[in-house]
């Protein structure tokens, strides 16, 4: 191979790799979406709702809630996964504020980041159980208004 296409080829491939970047392309594939139990409405036991939340939330709120998962690089437009281990910004939260910006995105209250929407993955109640989850075993606070 000449020097020149290499070079041809090297700088194409650069170009489609920031493309994917900044439209956010190959971003989706790689977003597991996945239940643990297929039961629709049906209340989860509190495995499942465990199970789920590592499945689908952990790759980019880590396991602990720490913001930290395998997919929490800075790639969605600069904005990490929430640290949803933090009291202090979670019991700023309603329960009806975390239920919304699971259910339809982070854009949905008014976030500028990649927090996907799980409306169809999860029904209403798995998602409020998700919520619980969270509340219980990741932030475990509840919601003050005085914070
Ligand atoms: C692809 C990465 C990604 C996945 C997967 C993901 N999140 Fe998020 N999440 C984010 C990012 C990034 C934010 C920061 C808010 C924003 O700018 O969108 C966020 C924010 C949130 C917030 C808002 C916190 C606040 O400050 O009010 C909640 C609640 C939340 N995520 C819950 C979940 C739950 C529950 C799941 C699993 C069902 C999940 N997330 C899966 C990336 C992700």
């Amino acid at each position: 191979m000449s020097m020149k296409k290499y070079r041809l080829r090297t700088v194409s491939i650069a170009l489609c790799l920031s493309v994917m970047a900044f439209s956010g392309a190959g971003y989706s594939e790689e977003l597991p979406k996945a239940k643990a139990d297929p039961g629709k409405n049906a209340t989860w036991t509190e495995e499942a709702v465990k199970e789920n939340y590592i499945m689908n939330c952990a790759p980019c709120h880590g396991e602990t809630g720490k913001g930290n998962g395998p997919l929490a690089v800075d790639s969605f437009r600069g904005v990490k996964p929430r640290n949803l281990n933090n009291a202090k910004l979670m019991s700023a939260r309603t329960d009806e504020d975390l239920f919304k910006a699971t259910k339809f995105g982070g854009e949905s209250v008014g976030f500028f980041g990649r927090m996907p929407s799980w409306r169809d993955t999860f029904t209403d109640v798995e998602i409020k159980q998700i919520v619980q989850y969270v509340r219980k075993n990741i932030c475990k606070c509840e919601y003050n208004e005085k914070k």
